[in-house]
């Protein structure tokens, strides 16, 4: 076949047009891809030679005080994530504490590398931060003192009651949402909010069943109630600042590792245990 002058012009015109396409599509891709491995958290923290932590720490068996020998230390499940965080960068942690309802700005405007404190990763707070893969479940209930078992029989019942919740947490939203009636306190620390129980100053606790599970071995007067609240599940989450792609896929990376050995179980067991020895 005879290309007239005018075919040949055309499929050159095409041939690079196709290469332009071809080239820009390439270029955009290494772009993004560069944008995805790059964290300027991630190279702060390598140049601290410190991964910065904050967390609330008032929610065994994720955060609490350990008290030993005179030595006051932040301890628990979310602590030893963080320290396998930490070693995988080869940085060392510092724990800084704060109310949770400070964390996710803090996250946003650097003050800490990122948030781990048993938060569950809601649409809200996704608006602010970025989150990792859930890596803990545990119902969300209400604990009551014994001695209300049988004045207290579905979370509705608790419509007209005070019941305390920790600031800023979806504990403190499902009870001002379902429970209209309620007088709702919200506190900073769960452990007032479980010491104002002890005291007949609120009726109940709405926090993490796992959680609440701790509180209560230490004070056999108290109990979970056997009743669901109208929540969902809460699962636990690390939050980092937006547009950190590198540092949460190192994350995610140490978080699925932990959970595939079997080393999250056994975290989970030794804190527990910890309590369990106070
Ligand atoms: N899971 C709840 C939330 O995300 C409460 C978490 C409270 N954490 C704590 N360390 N006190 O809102």
């Amino acid at each position: 076949m005879k290309m007239t002058k005018k075919g040949i012009m055309n499929t050159v015109i095409t041939m690079a047009a196709i290469l332009l396409v071809a080239c820009g599509a390439n270029t955009s891709k290494e772009t993004s891809s560069a944008e995805q491995s790059t964290s300027p958290v991630l190279n702060q923290i390598k140049e601290k030679g410190t991964l910065v932590i904050g967390t609330s720490a008032d929610y065994p068996p994720f955060e609490w005080h350990l008290v030993k020998d005179g030595k006051d230390t932040v301890v628990g499940y979310d602590i030893d994530i963080s320290n396998a965080i930490a070693e995988k960068l080869g940085v060392k942690l510092e724990v800084k504490e704060m109310e949770f309802g400070s964390l996710v700005a803090a996250v946003k405007t650097g003050k800490i590398d990122m948030a781990i404190a048993g938060m569950n990763p809601t649409e809200e707070r996704a608006k602010e931060v970025d989150f990792s893969k859930v890596y803990y479940e545990t119902d969300i209930i209400a604990v009551i003192r014994k001695s209300d078992a049988s004045k207290y029989t579905t979370f509705e019942s608790l419509d007209g009651a005070k019941v305390g919740a920790q600031k800023g947490t979806v504990q403190e939203e499902i009870a001002i949402k379902n429970l209209p009636k309620a007088e709702v306190i919200s506190q900073p620390k769960n452990n007032t909010l479980i010491l104002a129980l002890q005291q007949n100053k609120v009726d109940a606790v709405v926090m993490d069943k796992v959680v609440a599970e701790e509180f209560i071995k230490a004070d056999d007067t108290l109990m979970v109630a056997p009743f669901a609240t109208p929540a969902e599940k809460s699962g636990s989450a690390v939050a980092v600042q937006k547009n950190n792609e590198a540092f949460l896929a190192e994350i995610q990376a140490v978080l699925d590792e932990l959970a595939s050995s079997g080393q999250l179980d056994k975290f989970m067991v030794k804190n527990t245990e910890l309590m369990s020895e106070q």
